[in-house]
C-alpha cells in the first residue's frame, strides 16, 4: 500500500486569516442591513416616533461595519507588500506564461471535472488569485461609491474625500444602483467561494478549508 507523508507549510499569516473572517462578517452585515435600505420594511408601530428609530439604527450598523471593511481592505492592501510570499500583490496578478497554463488546468479540475488532481500550489491557484484581484476592486468600487453617497450626510474628512464620486457618476440614483448591484455580486461570489474551497478541500486533500483558520495547508513529502 502507496503511504504518503505529509509536511506542513504556514501558509497564511495572522493577519491575513483576521482580514479574512473580520472581512467575512462585515460584508455579512452590510449586505443584510444594505438590503433593508434598499427594500424596508413596512412597520407600523403605535409608539411614538422617536422611540422606534429602527431604520436609523440599521443604517447606522451599514455605516459603521462600512469603516471597519474600508480599513480592513486598505489594512490587507499594505499587508500585499510587507507579507509572507503567500500574500504578496504578485499572487493576485496574471503576468507568467506558466500562471496562464495554471488557469486552464484549475479550469480543467474546477468546471469540466475532467481531471481529479490535487494543484500543486501551495498559496492561491492563479485563477483564486486573479478573482480575488477583481474582488478587491469590486471592494474598492462598494467603498467609493459608498463613501461617495455618504458624503452627502456626514460632515467628516473622510465621506468629504469622496464628494466628487456622485457627479462623476451621474447622480445619486445611479450611484445607488450600482451600489445595490454589487451587492448581489458579492452574494454570487461567496457562493461560489464556499463551493470551490470545500470542494478544493476535497480533491485536495491538503487542508484548504481549515487553512483560513490555523494558517496551514500539508503536502506530500515523499512516498513509500
Ligand atoms: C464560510 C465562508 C468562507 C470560507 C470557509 C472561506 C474560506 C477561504 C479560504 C480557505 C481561502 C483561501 C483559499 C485559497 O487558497 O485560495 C479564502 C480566501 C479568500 N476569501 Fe474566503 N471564505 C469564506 C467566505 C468569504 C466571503 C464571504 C468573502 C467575501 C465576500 C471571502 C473573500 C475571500 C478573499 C478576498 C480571499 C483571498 C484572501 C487573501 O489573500 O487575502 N471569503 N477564503
Ligand atoms: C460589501 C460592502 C457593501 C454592501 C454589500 C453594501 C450594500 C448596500 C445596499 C444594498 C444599499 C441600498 C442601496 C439601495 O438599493 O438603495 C446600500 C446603501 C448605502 N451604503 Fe452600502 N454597502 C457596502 C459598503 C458600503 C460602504 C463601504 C459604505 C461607505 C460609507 C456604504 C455606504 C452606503 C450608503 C451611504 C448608503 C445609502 C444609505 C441611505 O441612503 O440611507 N456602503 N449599501
Amino acid at each position: 500500500m502507496k503511504k504518503a507523508t505529509l509536511g506542513r507549510v504556514y501558509v497564511w499569516e495572522v493577519p491575513v486569516r483576521f482580514y479574512h473572517w473580520l472581512n467575512f462578517l462585515t460584508v455579512v452585515v452590510l449586505a443584510v442591513t444594505g438590503y433593508l435600505i434598499g427594500r424596508p420594511l413596512a412597520i407600523q408601530r403605535a409608539a411614538e416616533a422617536s422611540y422606534s428609530y429602527w431604520f436609523g439604527k440599521v443604517r447606522f450598523l451599514h455605516f459603521a461595519a462600512a469603516y471597519v471593511f474600508f480599513f480592513n481592505f486598505l489594512f490587507r492592501i499594505y499587508w500585499g507588500f510587507v507579507g509572507n510570499r503567500y500574500a504578496g500583490w504578485k499572487n493576485f496578478i496574471i503576468y507568467r506564461r506558466d500562471q496562464l497554463r495554471e488557469i486552464a488546468e484549475v479550469l480543467k479540475v474546477d468546471i469540466l471535472q475532467a481531471r481529479v488532481k490535487p494543484m500543486d500550489t501551495i498559496g492561491h491557484n492563479s485563477l483564486a488569485g486573479f478573482t480575488y484581484f477583481l474582488v478587491f476592486l469590486a471592494f474598492l468600487f462598494q467603498s467609493l461609491t459608498g463613501f461617495g453617497m455618504y458624503s452627502a450626510m456626514s460632515d467628516a474628512w473622510l465621506p468629504r474625500l469622496f464628494a466628487w464620486v456622485v457627479p462623476l457618476m451621474g447622480g445619486d440614483f445611479a450611484v445607488r444602483q450600482w451600489h445595490h448591484a454589487f451587492m448581489w455580486a458579492f452574494i454570487v461570489f461567496a457562493i461560489v467561494h464556499v463551493y470551490l474551497v470545500f470542494y478544493h478541500d476535497y480533491v485536495e486533500g491538503r487542508g484548504v478549508l481549515s487553512s483560513m483558520a490555523g494558517g496551514w495547508k500539508f503536502i506530500e513529502k515523499e512516498t513509500k
